[in-house]
């Protein structure tokens, strides 16, 4: 089963929001799915409705089982990688530790150069999440810096936080479509309801049923499932 590295250069994007939201989204098509936070901050569980108190198993070895939280299984990797554990076990040869039955989704932090290289070789697919904002455009060149990002086989892109009552998001819309066709995998727009909801301690499906984020997503995970030729078990019942 895939590993879907998820990694922008920049960072405060969306790439947390967008794992869990994939992960939640990919379990209720039947898939087993398993996320891995693999940053400092720890955010990843506060997409699923967690408290910042609430403490995510964290990874010991491939055998280790995290917490199920609405049928996806959430690990934090971060003390394996800082700890070296994690690199002794993606360097052993021939032993994967994603060559397993499950889907795995991994939260990697922007700065995080390191282990973005390191995962990259394993992934089936990379998700890099952009917003419509200079900083993030501008970041582009460094997404694989030395390949143009239109060559980056493994690499797809979503443009999270789109607002088309602002010039420089539809600007942005029509440029990257130009540029990436269909490696521009979804859009997603922006909705204050998501810090909301994280505010409320609740996942943004449960706080805002009616969200304008939650089709985007929904035809996020479709597109992605696709691409890394996934055949959904089941569809969700809402
Ligand atoms: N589509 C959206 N609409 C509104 N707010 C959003 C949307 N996507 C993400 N956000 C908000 O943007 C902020 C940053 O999101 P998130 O933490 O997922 O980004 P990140 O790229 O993982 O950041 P970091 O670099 O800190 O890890 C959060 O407060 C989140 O609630
Ligand atoms: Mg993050």
């Amino acid at each position: 089963m895939p590993l879907i590295l998820c990694h922008s250069p920049v960072g405060g994007v969306g790439t947390t929001f967008l794992t869990a939201r994939l992960a939640l989204g990919l379990a209720a098509r039947g898939h087993d799915v398993s996320a891995i936070d693999f940053t400092h901050a720890d955010a990843l569980k506060l997409f699923f409705g967690m408290l910042p108190a609430h403490e995510i198993p964290a990874m010991a070895d491939a055998t280790t089982e995290g917490i199920v939280v609405d049928g996806v299984e959430l690990l934090s990797g971060y003390a394996a990688v800082q700890s070296g554990a994690f690199g002794r076990l993606i360097a052993r040869s021939g032993a994967s530790p994603f060559d397993s039955e499950r889907i795995v989704l991994a939260d990697v932090a922007s700065a995080d150069l390191a282990l973005k290289t390191s995962l990259l070789p394993h992934a089936a697919l990379h998700l890099c999440t952009l917003v419509p904002q200079p900083m993030s455009l501008a970041a582009l060149t460094k997404v694989q810096p030395g390949t143009p990002t239109i060559d980056l086989e493994q690499t797809v892109f979503v443009l999270n936080q789109v607002d088309d009552t602002r010039k420089l998001s539809r600007h942005s819309q029509i440029f990257l479509r130009a540029l990436f066709g269909d490696k521009l995998i979804a859009t997603v727009r922006r909705d204050e309801a998501v810090n909301e909801a994280l505010a409320s301690f609740q996942p943004i499906a449960r706080y805002a049923k009616q969200s304008v984020v939650l089709p985007d997503l929904a035809a996020m995970t479709i597109a992605i499932e696709a691409r890394c030729g996934l055949v959904a078990v089941s569809e969700p019942a809402e």
